[in-house]
């Protein structure tokens, strides 16, 4: 079951996706638990950006019909409050999870312009806690980012310009908002990128419930879940046609199947991101699954894996 993956040798092929696994808040919540059977073979930060930014306005949640719609809007402390609190943190984190080969960081970072990826991508060079990093050019939630991404020109004059700047694995995350995302994934690939991640959430609307107000206080807001995994399956085989980079699948993944399906159309990892907030083992019961030794916890429904047996990877 063990990957290498850009010069990173990982347990196996589960990783979380951006913002959808808080660490430090699932350590209060699961403890040792957490550190002992720890549910993906590399942890992903969630967004850091040059200044903090508090995110959008509520509401942030919407359910829809087999998915969710978040309009976050990328909230963090900034490079600075993320350097000198949370990264200290979840590396220590990291440091006590009983795994081997132990879990790397990878730091997602999101810039509005080239010097802003620089700045971010310089201060990632700097500490040897972070092992690889995830430029983030795919956020729908937040009024720069997301039209870098989506531009397979201006994608791959960003990605060539900055990435001189850090010599530790550039994964660049792409966005399904965009005319053709096999584009996308080359000019990545062509600027330097060392992987691409697909698909980030697709642009979507909730309701305002008989108001022309919609819902979410961002007004739109980005799709995940279930929905989009006939998307995510089309956009992740379109980009593993087109690249020679390995590639990391993810959208609506909740099972050892899903995953083996963005596996088989090219994907070297997967990550999941929304089934972790109904299931925050699902990492390890999928790659357990994936592993083709599954075993169903005792306390397990079919529409419920058995959350109090968390993180059940042997
Ligand atoms: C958000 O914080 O708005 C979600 C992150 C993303 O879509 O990249």
């Amino acid at each position: 079951m063990s990957v290498s993956f850009c010069g990173l040798q990982l347990a196996h092929p589960v990783i979380n996706a951006s913002g959808t696994f808080d660490l430090l808040a699932a350590n209060t919540a699961f403890g040792e638990s957490l550190r002992e059977r720890f549910p993906f073979a590399a942890f992903v930060s969630k967004t850091i950006t040059l200044e903090p930014r508090k995110g959008n306005p509520p509401p942030r949640l919407w359910e829809a019909p087999a998915g969710l719609l978040n309009s976050i809007g990328l909230p963090n402390k900034g490079l600075q409050g993320y350097l000198a609190n949370d990264l200290p943190a979840i590396s220590e984190l990291l440091g006590k999870v009983r795994a081997q080969p132990p879990v790397p960081l990878i730091t997602n970072v999101m810039g509005s312009t080239a010097a802003e990826i620089a700045q971010l991508l310089n201060a990632c060079e700097q500490r040897e806690e972070i092992s690889a990093v995830e430029l983030n050019v795919s956020c729908p939630n937040v009024k720069t980012g997301l039209d870098i991404g989506a531009d397979p020109v201006q994608l791959e004059v960003v990605v060539r310009e900055v990435r001189p700047h850090l010599s530790k694995p550039l994964i660049v995350k792409l966005t399904p908002n965009t005319a053709d995302v096999a584009a996308c994934a080359l000019a990545a690939q062509e600027g330097g990128a060392d992987a691409i991640s697909l698909i980030n959430t697709l642009r979507a609307m909730a309701p305002g419930g008989g108001s022309p107000k919609p819902w979410l206080g961002g007004g739109t807001g980005g799709l995940s879940g279930p929905a989009i995994r006939p998307v995510a399956l089309a956009q992740v085989a379109a980009a593993a046609r087109r690249v020679s980079i390995p590639v990391v699948g993810m959208g609506g993944v909740q099972s050892a199947k899903h995953a083996q399906d963005l596996l088989d159309v090219g994907a070297t990892l997967v990550a999941v991101g929304t089934e972790s907030f109904r299931d925050p083992s699902a990492g390890s019961r999928i790659a357990h699954e994936l592993s083709g030794a599954a075993e169903t916890p005792a306390n397990a429904t079919p529409d419920h894996p058995g959350a109090s047996t968390l993180l059940n990877l042997k």
